[in-house]
């Protein structure tokens, strides 16, 4: 059942978005974090309900604040960010995997605040793999559960001598198996807390990739547009 206007292309469509950095704890007291604002996913999220969708905001850790009219979980850690996910990406429409995922852990949670030795020597923090979110969704999907049709991955990227930002763009829209992946190139003060940016999104269909660049509120406006259109292909 589909109520569709050319003002609200989501109507009646239900839109999970991430956002925000992941925190690792080491102990009580300290974490392994990232520099995530969380803007680009709030951007997101708005442009969804703009668009007239039932948002469902999953947020880590941000310097903004979350978007009015979402239904808002929030989460600290990679583990309690795949539960809310696997949760909440049940039976909508599309996932945004906007948020910015630890991929490393540590291996071990002291129980207690780690002190100083005595003797002088520094602790060392062995680290173990997260699960990958955006992958583990893609294969609950193939594995015939009811994960949403459209999944968006974001990747931040930095071209090598070698390989191009698009060129590894492609090699991990096909790695992580989702329709459409929002490139964007990082490093130095570039994008990150910024509230600018410049995205090309990419897609599995084959379709032409598509460049947005400007506030990050106008490219959560063109992200959406294109998510819209892939809810709206036929059947492939
Ligand atoms: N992602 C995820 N789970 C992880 C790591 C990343 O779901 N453990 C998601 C991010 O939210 C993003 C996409 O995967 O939508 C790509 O994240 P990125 O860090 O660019 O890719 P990685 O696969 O982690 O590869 P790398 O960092 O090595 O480039
Ligand atoms: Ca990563």
């Amino acid at each position: 059942p589909r109520a569709q206007s050319e003002a609200a292309p989501l109507t009646g469509r239900t839109v999970v978005v991430t956002a925000g950095g992941t925190r690792e704890a080491l102990d009580p007291v300290r974490y392994l974090g990232n520099r995530s604002s969380g803007k680009q996913g709030v951007a997101v999220a708005e442009a969804a309900l703009a668009a007239g969708a039932t948002v469902t905001f999953i947020g880590g850790a941000m310097s903004v604040e979350p978007p009015a009219g979402a239904d808002v979980v929030r989460v600290e850690s990679t583990q309690e960010l795949h539960e809310a996910v696997l949760r909440h990406a049940a039976g909508a429409d599309a996932l945004v995997m906007a948020a910015a995922v630890a991929d490393f852990r540590p291996a071990e949670y002291a129980e207690a605040k780690i002190k100083k030795a005595q003797d002088g020597t520094n602790p060392v923090i062995r680290l173990e793999r997260t699960p990958d979110i955006l992958a583990d969704t893609v294969a609950a999907r193939t594995a015939g559960e009811p994960m949403p049709g459209v999944i968006v991955g974001f990747g931040a990227e930095t071209g090598d001598a070698t390989t191009s930002v698009l060129e590894f763009g492609a090699a991990k829209l096909a790695r992580k198996g989702c329709e459409m992946l929002v490139v964007n190139q990082v490093g130095r003060d570039k994008v990150f807390g910024q509230d600018t940016t410049e995205v090309t999104m990419l897609f599995a269909d084959g379709r032409e990739p598509v460049a947005a660049a400007g506030d990050k509120a106008d490219v959560g406006v063109a992200i959406v547009t294109e998510l819209a259109g892939l809810l709206d292909r036929p059947a492939r």
